[in-house]
């Protein structure tokens, strides 16, 4: 069975975890959505989407959780290739207690896919004094629950935009609903722009 967008996660203390799931209810409103758990998938169904998102925590020293590891020698040694399909990628981290390998994980993405000659889209800055860019989103774990849901609601309007698969869906649909996610942060903006005057 194909879906629209697939998100393969892994997460070992929950919390990649509901991202992942936050991530799954904005897209369950408007298009055909599946959630992959990588420990309890193969990976063959990272084929069945047009649009595939996927997530891990930094882990051991800047790196990706030992599960995307090991999908990672599987995938390459299997020559998996993304061909007609848009992959976008998050990783959390804990700016607090792991200044230095900070969102790590997303440099071990990056190489993965371009050594599987990949493209990612969905780019943005690593939280922190620098705002270094990145190759995906980067989330601080420690940076509290209201901050991270609009981090991940503001790179979702973001892939609404940048993903040719989302914009094509987009102009085809007739439900104007399908235009929440964009129409929240505007709204959202425009409300911090209200209060800063
Ligand atoms: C053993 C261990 C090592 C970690 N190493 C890093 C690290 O190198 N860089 C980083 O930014 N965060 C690191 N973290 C923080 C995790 O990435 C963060 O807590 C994340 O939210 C965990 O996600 P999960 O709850 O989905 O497993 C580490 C956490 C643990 C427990």
């Amino acid at each position: 069975m194909r879906y629209d967008v697939g998100i393969f996660y892994v997460s070992s203390g929950g919390r990649t975890r509901r991202v992942a799931e936050q991530i799954n209810s904005e897209f369950a409103r408007f298009i055909k959505v599946r959630l992959f758990n990588i420990n309890e998938c193969h990976t063959n169904d990272l084929k069945r989407a047009d649009l595939l998102i996927l997530g891990s925590p930094t882990y051991g020293i800047g790196s990706l959780h030992p599960k995307w590891a090991r999908w990672r020698q599987l995938l390459e040694t299997s020559c998996t290739d993304f061909n007609n399909q848009e992959i976008a990628v998050f990783v959390l981290g804990d700016l607090r207690h792991h200044p230095k390998t900070f969102g790590g994980a997303i440099w071990h993405f990056e190489s993965m896919l371009t050594s599987l000659g990949a493209q990612t889209i969905g780019h943005s800055t690593i939280p922190g004094n620098k705002a270094i860019p990145a190759p995906g989103l980067v989330l601080d774990a420690s940076s509290g629950q209201r901050l991270l849901q609009d981090s991940v609601a503001n790179w979702l309007a973001q892939l609404w935009t940048e993903s040719t698969f989302l914009s094509s869906w987009s102009a085809l649909a007739h439900n104007k609903d399908f235009c929440a996610p964009m129409c929240r942060i505007l709204d959202r903006q425009s409300k911090s722009l209200e209060q800063g005057k």
